[in-house]
């Protein structure tokens, strides 16, 4: 069976880095420059300290592509978003551990999954990875954040890697699904030390130069580590 190390990294461009003005044409350059899934960060001025967008955007996103689209929800109350994204047509529904009180947190996933999408977990560098693991059997995603969320641009926490290494161990010990996904600071050389991980969030590296070449880079990255 091939391991997760083995298969190429799948590459999801956040558009938080790409120009907002001309959105349509950069989600169909990244798609044509061999992009897997569109990345998008939700904000809300209180979860974290900056403000993105929200459902109509996805909704917009919806119509000028069919590539997956992984929306990554920063904010308070993701549970009273649930079935705006889920009729903006997102794939995969992400939420953090964090923005959801623990009794409710099982409910708010299925919910997710019962409103036709992926419901993924995420947590910031500051939180246990074990606060993930009660729920693993519930997701489709597990999104390791390796910056402070927020903000595109930010330098790879190279100490967040363990987490990754445990979700491996326990997603391919306990026969699970979940794919493990990495955000933050990513470009070719940091994305050489999260090899345990299926797919490869990545905004400035992909958006500040070119597509292509930088999306291929990443899917190389597999083969030269070996
Ligand atoms: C940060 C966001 C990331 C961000 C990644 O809060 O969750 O998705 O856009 O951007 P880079 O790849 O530039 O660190
Ligand atoms: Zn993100």
């Amino acid at each position: 069976m091939p391991t997760a190390k083995s298969k190429p990294f799948l590459v999801a461009p956040s558009i938080l880095s790409a120009d907002f003005a001309r959105l349509g044409e950069e989600i169909i350059a990244v798609e044509k420059a061999g992009a897997d899934w569109i990345h998008v960060d939700v904000m809300d001025g209180h979860f974290v300290p900056n403000l993105t967008i929200g459902a109509p955007v996805v909704k917009s996103l919806r119509k000028a592509t069919k590539m997956t689209l992984d929306v990554h929800l920063m904010i308070e109350s993701p549970e009273e978003y649930i079935e705006d994204f889920a009729q903006a047509g997102a794939d995969y529904l992400t939420i953090h551990v964090e923005a959801v009180e623990k009794s409710k947190l099982k409910e708010v996933l299925q919910q997710i999954r019962k409103a036709g999408m992926k419901p993924g977990i995420t947590l910031r560098p500051k939180t246990p990875v074990e606060e993930v693991l009660p729920v693993l059997k519930l997701v489709d995603l597990v999104l390791v954040m390796t910056v402070e969320p927020g903000f595109g641009g930010q330098s790879f926490m190279t100490d967040q890697v363990a987490k990754i290494k445990t979700l491996r161990q326990e997603i391919d010990a306990t026969g699970l699904h979940a794919l493990i996904e990495v955000d933050g600071g990513i470009n070719a050389e940091t994305a050489k030390q999260v090899t345990d991980a299926d797919v490869l969030v990545a905004g400035n590296f992909v958006f500040t130069g070119d597509y292509k070449n930088a999306i291929a880079t990443l899917k190389a990255v597999k083969r030269s580590v070996g």
